[in-house]
């Protein structure tokens, strides 16, 4: 899958994102062959930078965090496509400026017109690009060729603001030429759940309420928020992570098969899965929300939420939020999902567990903890699955215990996993929409989680203090130990 003659624009590029993902990524892909020679890519931003510059800049990111290695023939190939348009969001001699380049990259180099427009910008931002981009004629063409835009996340705050944002993006390009990035989609262990599920026999029929008692989504992190206070503050880790990944997690983990893996037919199925998620009836006992302390972590001593720059002392910004939701489906009823985010915890990792119901044990020494089957996803790190079951511990008693059966990805395949954002942008390039969702599903996932955020807001709830290195807050072990259960130790 080789993309087709383009232009990539740009705007927000001297971002974190950009530079630390999104060039590189670019780079990675024409260094993998997977961008033709035509491929040229303009940076749009206010610093007073020549194409040289900019260029400059792009190496340095590239040298920094590229996943493949360097190759001076391929940079010099690459460089000679790439452009930096000066200006500020609303300038329109900028945007001008931009026309003009895209023609001289069409003439020069043959983009054959078809233009992205990456928006690595804050929200705030994108109604006036927008709008811009269709006054200065660069959003739509009437000949073949293809204008597409794309836009991270946040989607939003909520329900409301998502939909305004959803109707400006579609009002400027159409619903099929917009591609709402969460990286989550991008990773190969995510879009395993798929094959995992639906190319083999063994998984499926155990799949649901018959077997599966609870489902635990994880995802933690073990640094705090950086200098990312203007980000974060006000938005918190329940919107931040559990409305866009987490969702995306569930709804893969849940959906019923899709008649195929086209687009239309993907967005269906979790659609319909996101539709059928249902709130328990307490909401003040389904939830837990945390806040990192200052302490040590790996040694190391770290600062606490309060300590970072720009937060303001009575923020109740949660670092850590978990949820607890239901599914309305035939085969999920009765199984609860829970979803645990949060910074400054024990490790790295991401991982799906479907912890099935207890086998009765009656044969055996000891059945207390034992035979309580799981298989996790294993997400990231150390990429792969696990299938937990109980075995005989050797002796002449007659004893069980939980063992671990592994697959990983560096065992069982030589080839490498491509980085999240080369899997996604090259799906930009080559129009292909399966991995991105679409208004109604971002939508869908704001409905499940505004109730919760509405509930803190009103009852003015202050995230509780958890230490660095730790899985959270009390109140998130409480939300299991509630129902009689407990949060796996990844
Ligand atoms: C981003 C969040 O979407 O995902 C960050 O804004 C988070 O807060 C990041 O750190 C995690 O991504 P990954 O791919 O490292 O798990």
């Amino acid at each position: 899958r080789v993309a087709g003659p383009s232009a990539l624009v740009f705007f927000g590029v001297t971002g974190d994102l950009a530079r630390k993902k999104l060039l590189p990524a670019v780079y990675d892909l024409v260094n993998r062959g997977l961008l033709p020679p035509s491929f040229s890519m303009v940076g749009f931003g206010r610093r007073d930078w020549s194409d040289d510059d900019f260029r400059q800049q792009v190496r340095e990111s590239v040298e920094a965090h590229s996943r493949t290695t360097f190759r001076e023939d391929v940079w010099n190939q690459f460089a000679t496509g790439i452009r930096f348009v000066q200006g500020a969001f609303d300038d329109d001699q900028a945007y001008e400026n931009l026309k003009a380049t895209l023609a001289e990259l069409e003439e020069t180099r043959g983009t054959q017109g078809n233009h992205a427009f990456y928006l690595s910008i804050p929200p705030k931002a994108f109604e006036k690009v927008l709008k811009q981009l269709s006054a200065h004629g660069l959003a739509s063409r009437e000949d073949k060729s293809w204008r597409r835009v794309v836009i991270e996340k946040p989607f939003g705050h909520n329900l409301e603001s998502a939909r305004e944002l959803n109707s400006i993006v579609e009002e400027v390009f159409p619903a099929d030429s917009v591609f709402r990035i969460d990286h989550y989609l991008g990773k190969e262990t995510v879009q395993n759940l798929l094959a995992l599920r639906f190319a083999n026999q063994m998984f499926e029929p155990v799949w649901n309420a018959n077997h599966i008692d609870h489902v635990q989504i994880t995802m933690a992190e073990p640094f705090g928020i950086g200098s990312r206070a203007g980000y974060y503050d006000g938005v918190g880790a329940a919107r931040d992570v559990i409305q866009n990944h987490l969702l995306q997690l569930l709804a893969l983990t849940a959906m019923e098969e899709p008649i195929s893996f086209n687009a239309s037919h993907m967005r269906a199925e979790k659609e319909k899965v996101l539709e059928a998620v249902v709130l328990p009836e307490d909401l003040s006992q389904s939830f837990a929300v945390g806040q990192y302390t200052s302490g040590y972590q790996g040694g190391e001593e770290v600062n606490g939420f309060f300590d970072e720059k720009d937060i303001p002392a009575d923020s109740r910004t949660e670092t850590f939020a978990a949820i607890k939701v239901g599914i309305n489906t035939r085969r999920w009823s009765g199984v609860p999902f829970y979803l645990r985010t949060g910074k400054r915890l024990g490790r790295r990792v991401t991982e799906i567990a479907l912890v099935f119901k207890k086998s009765p044990n009656l044969l055996f020494d000891n059945n207390e903890d034992s035979g309580q089957n799981a298989i996790v996803i294993r997400v990231q790190p150390n990429e792969g699955m696990t299938i937990r079951f109980a075995s005989k511990v050797p002796g002449t008693q007659n004893e069980i215990r939980n063992v671990n059966m592994d697959f990983g990805y560096t065992h069982s395949f030589t080839e490498e996993s491509p980085e999240a954002y080369e899997r996604l942008i090259l799906d930009v390039l080559l129009g292909e929409p399966p991995l991105f969702p679409r208004h109604e599903e971002v939508e869908l996932s704001w409905k499940i989680l505004d109730p919760f955020e509405e509930y803190w807001e009103q009852h003015q709830i202050k995230p509780e203090p958890y230490e660095p290195g730790s899985w959270g807050p009390e109140s998130s072990y409480d939300l299991l130990a509630r129902d009689g259960r407990e949060w796996r130790r990844p």
